[in-house]
Order: C-alpha cells, then structure tokens, then sequence
C-alpha cells in the first residue's frame, strides 16, 4: 500500500474535527460509538454535550440510563448508550476506570466490538489494530476490486484480516485508522468519488477500470416489516398516560398508550379488554417511523378515558422522560 501518498493527503486535508484533537480513549470511545451510526455534522453536538455532561468515565457510570437516554435523545439507535453505559460500569468495576489498552481486555467491555476495540487501539493508544467501517470497507472494495458481497459476515470478516495486515505494516496505526476513514468520508464516497484527487487514483483498480459504481458489492437487504400501531394521547389530571418501553426496540423510552391492530375498533377492543374505556376526541395527523428493520405506521387520537387505570405512568413534563423522535412528531401535535 502507497501509505506515504494516503498520509501527506491525509495531513494535507483532514478535517479539524473534536475527537481528533484529544487522545483521551474516553473520547474517542464515545466518539467511536456515535459515528458507527451517525454521521459527523449530525453527531457532533450530541458529542459535545454528552461529554459536557459526563466528562469522565466515572461520571458516565454514576447517572442513570435514563439521565443518559435524555442526552442523546434525537440520535436514534439507542442500543449502543445503554451497552456504553453498561461499558462504564464495567470499567469503573475491572479496570478503577481507566480503558485498558490491551486486545484482550477491551474486548470484554460491554459495547466493545472487533471495530470500537480497533479504533480506539489504533486511534488513542496507536496500536496496530485495524479498524474496519464502511468506509474502509469501501476503500479497500475499489481500490483492489475485490468481488466479495459485503453484506456477508464471514467476507468482512476476511476484508478485516486483511486490513488488520495493512495497518501492522503501515508503521503508523493512528494515521493509518483516521486518514482510511477521512479518504472514505471526503474522496471515495459512495455516490460521485472523487477519484482525481484520490491519492490512491493511479492504483486503484475500480478507478482505472471506471467501476467503482460497482463496489463495494453488497446483496439487496431484506424488506422491512411494516407495522401498523394505534396511539392514543391521553391526558388525566396528574398528566399524560405514557408506558415506559420494555422491549428491545426502543428500550427505556417513553411512548404513549399504544396497540398493534388492524383497525380503530380492534385497537379500542384490545384495550378494553385490559380494562381501559376509552373515548376518541379527535383523530391526529397519523405518524410514520422507519427503524433498521421495521416501518411503523401510527394513527393518532386525543382521546380520554372514562375510568381509572393504573397501568401507565403519568407525565407531566415530557423533558424530564426519555422520548424518541417517534414520539416527538406525536408530541408536537398536542395543542
Ligand atoms: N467514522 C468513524 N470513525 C471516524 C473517524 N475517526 N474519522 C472520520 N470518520 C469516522
């Protein structure tokens, strides 16, 4: 690999971004976690304020998984701040809360995968560890026009190897790391590269041949199930009616009174049936929320109930709960 060309790009070019102007591995864990799903312009603020809030490891580990939720709220893909939460945790009890800097230790984290362990690795302590994103995997996909579907594991899994042997011979894991992603980000984008002032343009294979179009090679995703919900926003006199989210999806979070039905009447049936009564107002403008997996499709109703219950929380103040977006395009609807 022609690492000098990469590096000079890199020095030459790089963004002045937050988490490159610390090695604190606290930092760029968190930094880390946010990017593997969200992308920089949209992830800096919460970056930022999350480590206003939580500066240390120790402070992260002390709030609670709702103070955390409530901080990234908007983000979306909440999994990863629990596990991140659960991480601190574990760092605070194995390690008196500092982040080891060996494989095998940051491995057991709880949040801590092969990619966040080699970009830390590689980034705050540059060691030779490779960490292998979209963005290299695009890079690496075109530059040697390699075939493999990269919607496959066990094809990551060898792309990875493989990086895992550029960045031990690279002499420089830290560069290595940020200017692989930086080239992916800024030059070898997924739609209109810019292949003329790609540092690896005379090399790379899909450019010489004219087909980076073509990689990398990944099989059509499954369709996403479409779910059809029925909400109601109920208000009693101590606040609204809101159920706090046990599942996996959404886990932690607030929602309002909510039913997987066919129809309004099924809906009201069901929720009869658990012993609430409840009478429509007006019906709202309906909501719709596209997840990894799944659509939701929710109708929306002002209603009330003309009994007690005592089966949902009531709230308030919608500042001091954990809501997704999902339930802020409901939010925003109430007068
Ligand atoms: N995406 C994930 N990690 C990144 C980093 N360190 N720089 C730029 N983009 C990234």
């Amino acid at each position: 690999m022609e690492y000098l060309r990469l590096f000079n790009w890199y020095y030459d070019n790089k963004r002045d971004l937050p988490f490159r102007k610390t090695n604190d591995p606290y930092h760029i864990w968190v930094s880390e976690i946010m990017l593997q799903q969200t992308q920089v312009d949209t992830m800096l603020p919460f970056y930022e304020r999350f480590l206003r809030i939580f500066p240390t490891i120790e402070s992260l580990a002390h709030a609670n998984i709702e103070e955390v939720l409530r901080v990234v709220q908007g983000i979306g893909y909440y999994k990863r701040f629990r596990m991140l939460h659960k991480g601190a945790q574990y760092v605070i009890n194995n390690h008196y809360g500092k982040l080891p800097d060996e494989y095998q230790a940051i491995i057991k984290i709880p949040g801590i995968g092969p990619y966040t362990a080699g970009a830390i690795l590689s980034i705050a302590f540059n060691k030779p560890f490779a960490a292998t994103d979209g963005n290299v995997i695009r890079v690496l996909s075109r530059k040697y026009q390699i075939d493999d579907d990269f919607r496959v594991n066990k094809n990551k899994i060898k792309l990875d190897k493989f990086n895992q042997s550029l960045i031990e011979q690279s002499n420089d894991p830290y560069t290595y790391t940020q200017s692989m992603m930086e080239l992916g980000a800024m030059v070898c984008k997924p739609q209109n590269p810019l292949c003329k002032t790609c540092p690896f343009g005379n090399v790379c294979l899909a450019n010489l041949n004219n087909v980076w179009k073509d990689y990398p090679k990944m099989s059509k995703l499954k369709e996403k199930k479409e779910i059809h919900y029925f909400a109601f926003i109920i208000k009693s006199k101590d606040g609204f009616l809101m159920r706090k989210r046990t599942e996996d999806l959404l886990h932690g979070f607030y929602e309002f009174i909510q039913v997987e039905a066919d129809s309004l009447n099924g809906a009201l049936n069901q929720l009869y049936d658990i012993g609430l009564d409840i009478q429509i107002e007006e019906e709202l403008n309906p909501v719709k929320h596209i997840f990894t997996h799944l659509v939701w499709h929710i109708k929306l109703y002002r209603a009330f109930l003309t009994n007690k219950t005592d089966l949902f929380e009531r709230v308030s103040d919608f500042k001091t709960v954990p809501v997704s977006t999902v339930v802020k395009k409901q939010i925003v609807q109430i007068k």
